[in-house]
């Protein structure tokens, strides 16, 4: 038997393409001492992959032409060395890759450590989404650096997407107003059937920083920011005294990795506003995760956080799933079910 998997072919430059990653087969990987191999069921396709796909990886190592591509997924255990482990346990963690099989150390800490799943909880692909990196990154970023509270209005970018929907239901769960931004009105109607006030679709407006000042008259006090560039600098411009950015993302600049990210000057409004500017790194608050994830599924459970995934069939199609991340047409987390 082998493992199928999809490694890099080349760094790409600009907007990466199916030509991107090649298929190989390898053989098939055994388990060492301490260590479990998990049949691959689900693989999360996150934005920030398209960092460590650039020669100048950021915070994280990046992936060397011909590694298999990293990525967090799920799996049903079927080897295991490790005592606490046995087949048919359903596992997930950051660090299977774009594989069918995988070989991971359950033991290590942080971010690397392989976390249990429980069915009956969830479905496994939820540790994947809200009940996984994306949902502790929304959680953290609203909760910690964002604090809304009742009153307030509060401006999501990518708001219907995987971090985005978690992160304008906390605001609201929060008192705050929310206005979400968006690329389509197919999703911003979905935005606001779970409860965003106002939304903005970004693709189909010419004048954003005019739009936010007519929804925002008393100007902006929370802006999670999932998207860097022209939404982050029309927002800036609405920004309410004593405001808290929360710089989260920056895919419209995602292609342009190598470049630097040249906007507005925004010092004189943050002097004038005294606002907090914060960036966040979701492997820094790992040591959250208990907490974000049951207050989260408590939250699910009572119908006030309502999810959307996307989903494609087949391990054939990653690439593409990734590429139609990336390029917006995914409608909720998008994720491929092997
Ligand atoms: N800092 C951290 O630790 C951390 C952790 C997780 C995620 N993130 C960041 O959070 C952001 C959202 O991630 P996600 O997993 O929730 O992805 P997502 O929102 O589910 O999918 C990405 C979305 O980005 C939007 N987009 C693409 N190109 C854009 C552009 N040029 N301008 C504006 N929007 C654009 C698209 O929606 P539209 O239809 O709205 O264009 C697309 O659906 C990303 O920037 C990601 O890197 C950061």
């Amino acid at each position: 038997m082998t493992n199928r998997q999809w490694r890099l072919a080349s760094h790409p430059r600009g907007v990466p393409d199916l030509e991107t990653w090649s298929l190989h087969d390898a053989p098939m990987p055994e388990p060492g001492p301490g260590q479990i191999l998990i049949r691959t069921q689900w693989l999360s396709l996150d934005p920030y992959m398209r960092g460590r796909i650039s020669p100048s990886a950021n915070y994280a190592k990046g992936v060397s032409v011909g590694e298999v591509m990293q990525g967090g997924g799920v799996g049903e255990v079927v080897a295991s060395n490790h005592p606490d482990w046995k087949p048919g346990d359903i596992a997930e963690a950051m660090n299977v890759g774009w594989q069918e099989y995988a070989v991971l150390t359950p033991d290590l800490p942080g971010s690397a450590k392989v976390n249990r799943v429980d069915p009956a909880l969830a479905p496994p692909q939820a540790t994947l989404a809200w009940l996984g990196m994306p949902g502790l990154t929304a959680y953290v970023g609203t909760l910690e650096i964002g604090r809304p509270k009742p009153g307030d209005t509060m401006v999501v970018s990518a708001a219907s997407g995987a971090v985005g929907q978690i992160v304008g239901q906390i605001g609201k769960l929060c008192g705050a107003r929310v206005i979400g931004i968006a690329g389509s009105d197919e999703k911003l109607a979905w935005c606001r059937s779970v409860g965003f006030d106002e939304t903005i679709n970004y693709k189909t407006t010419n004048d954003m920083a005019g739009a936010i000042a007519a929804l925002a008259p008393q100007g902006v006090n929370v802006f999670f920011d999932n998207t860097g560039g022209p939404i982050h600098d029309a927002v800036l411009r609405n920004l309410a005294v004593a405001a808290r950015v929360v710089i989260c993302g920056r895919i419209a600049l995602a292609n342009d990795f190598e470049q630097e990210d040249i906007g507005l000057r925004a010092s004189s409004r943050l002097i004038v506003t005294r606002a907090m500017i914060q960036g966040l790194v979701v492997f820094d608050w790992w040591h959250k995760r208990e907490e974000a994830m049951s207050r989260l599924a408590g939250w699910h459970r009572e119908g006030k956080l309502i999810t959307k995934e996307d989903v494609l069939d087949g391990f054939e199609r990653v690439p593409e799933a990734f590429l139609r991340m990336m390029a917006g047409r995914n409608s909720g987390k998008q994720l491929v079910r092997l």
